[in-house]
């Protein structure tokens, strides 16, 4: 009986890790639409003493995803999965608020936003269980689309799986109106793209390092827009303006329609591209964004899906196998008139490496870069703040890693010895490299100077990020030196 009862329990495991399409593991199933998509809320702001205030309370709590078997444990922010979209307006002064009501170590980074060293919420800024974290700046860049996700050191990947992230919008009101949908929820939509398994009775598998997975870590077999499986948005506009976000531990996404129809890639990282990029596909590794807005005709039905990324690794399906829906378009029979897509989006220099006198290289392999493994008590250099320099990224191993950057948005120069893509080519912060590869990057730190207190630089897979492929730098005034980071006693 209970050798039977363990055979059938092994069968049972056979057939699950078989029921993916092709047998292949860590494919995503298809599920079945039935959800129309969640948008997080707007976060509530007070004005206090010429501030803009924003709180939020990191909580548990129990998330519905439309899975089997019932609520997941999950935690998020002012809610129990993700957090609200957080809306500045360049200019503004801010503060945030950021209550930790979980029994775990957390910290708050917001990612591609221009921020004091001590108000970027890096691993440095830990929020203990019960504490409140108080951080504030100015807003001082162009509109985009950034977003938020907790930083503990070694923590990022199952606190992020498990619900710490959000969108935040910069808007700009000095920007001109270039014809982009802007109505929030209805024709501009923010889309939060995860993957995730689950257990038979509905929890979150929470396996950051999977055994036998790939070396970039979890990859889940279940496809969670903005929270939810099985999304459908209602298209009442011809255009709608989607801000693509991938949230995801590993999985690098091909993103385009089901019918391959053209679309216009509006935004990447930071920012409006100077022209609209036409195009099918947009590839985005984890932390990196783009905005597209498509175009319907009345009463049609498109999905938003994931082609086969193009890795470099020679063996991509094992990093980010198959094709996938991500969020079903269904459009009304009459739709409402969208104004047309300006020419100019947006006006950015060229990028010019002849600024830059410095040239800084790292090699990333394995669970470090140069060599080194991220640790706390360990500044690995310091730049002088207004002085542009060339950044030279190599990927040395033949796994994917990307690259990002706190408190900047960079240009990318070159990647493999090419000219970028343009819908590359604009304010970015976060860039893939391909294996056995080099990108070379202008970055700039414009203000902010603390010879302490440390920015990261790190690949975003967030597994990399947790093992040590991370190091820190700090910015500072011409002629200082790094100083002795908070946590300098702290052990990794
Ligand atoms: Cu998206 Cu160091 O972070
Ligand atoms: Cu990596």
């Amino acid at each position: 009986m209970q050798r039977s009862g363990r055979w059938a329990a092994a069968i049972a495991l056979l057939l699950a890790a078989c029921s993916s399409p092709g047998g292949a593991p860590n494919t995503i199933a298809p599920q079945e639409v039935r959800s129309q998509l969640p948008i997080p809320p707007v976060a509530e702001t007070i004005r206090d003493d010429g501030r803009t205030v924003v709180a939020l309370r990191a909580a548990p709590g129990r998330t519905d995803f439309g899975q089997e078997g019932g609520p997941a444990d999950t935690i998020g922010l002012n809610g129990s999965y993700l957090g609200p979209t957080i809306r500045l307006r360049n200019g503004d002064d801010i503060r945030a608020e950021v209550t930790n009501a979980l029994d775990e170590m957390t910290t708050l980074h917001w990612h591609g936003l221009h921020v004091p060293a001590k108000s970027d919420g890096g691993p440095h800024s830990m929020i203990e269980p019960g504490d409140t974290w108080r951080p504030t700046w100015t807003v001082n860049q162009a509109a985009g689309t950034l977003w938020y996700h907790s930083h503990p050191h070694g923590q990022t990947a199952q606190q992020v799986y498990r619900g710490l992230a959000g969108m935040l919008l910069i808007d700009d009101p000095e920007a001109p109106d270039v014809g982009l949908p802007d109505q929030y929820g209805v024709d501009d939509i923010p889309v939060i793209v995860q993957d995730k398994s689950f257990t038979p009775d509905g929890q979150l598998v929470v396996d950051p390092e999977p055994a036998g997975g790939p070396s970039t870590g979890f990859l889940g077999d279940t496809i969670v827009t903005n929270g939810k499986i099985g999304t459908y948005l209602p298209v009442t506009t011809e255009a709608v303006r989607m801000r693509l976000l991938n949230a995801s531990n590993a999985r690098v996404y091909n993103f385009g329609f089901s019918d391959d129809r053209a679309f216009d890639i509006v935004a990447s990282d930071g920012g409006l591209l100077p022209q609209p990029v036409t195009s099918q596909r947009v590839q985005l590794s984890p932390g990196e964004r783009a905005e597209i807005v498509v175009r319907l005709d009345p009463g049609e039905t498109v999905s938003l899906n994931s082609t086969p990324p193009t890795l470099g690794t020679g063996d991509d399906a094992r990093y980010s196998p198959g094709t996938f829906d991500v969020l079903q378009l269904r459009a009304a029979d009459t739709l409402a008139g969208s104004p047309p897509l300006a020419r100019t989006l947006s006006t950015l220099p060229a990028a010019d490496p002849a600024s830059a006198t410095t040239t800084r290289t790292f090699r990333v392999q394995g669970r470090a870069i140069n060599g080194r493994p991220m640790q706390m008590a360990r500044i690995d250099f310091a730049v002088p703040v207004g002085t542009p320099e060339v950044w030279e990224v190599t990927n040395q191993d033949r796994q994917p890693h990307n690259f990002h950057v706190h408190n900047v948005q960079f240009r990318v120069l070159s990647r493999g010895g090419q000219p970028p893509d343009p819908a590359f080519a604009g304010l970015k912060d976060t860039v893939y490299v391909p294996p056995l590869s080099t990108v070379r990057l202008l970055v700039e730190f414009t203000q902010y100077t603390d010879r302490n207190w440390p920015y990261m630089f790190h690949c975003h897979l967030l597994l990399h990020e947790d093992i040590g492929v991370m190091g820190q730098f700090v910015v500072v005034k011409p002629g200082e030196t790094a100083g002795r980071p908070p946590h300098s006693d702290h052990p990794a």
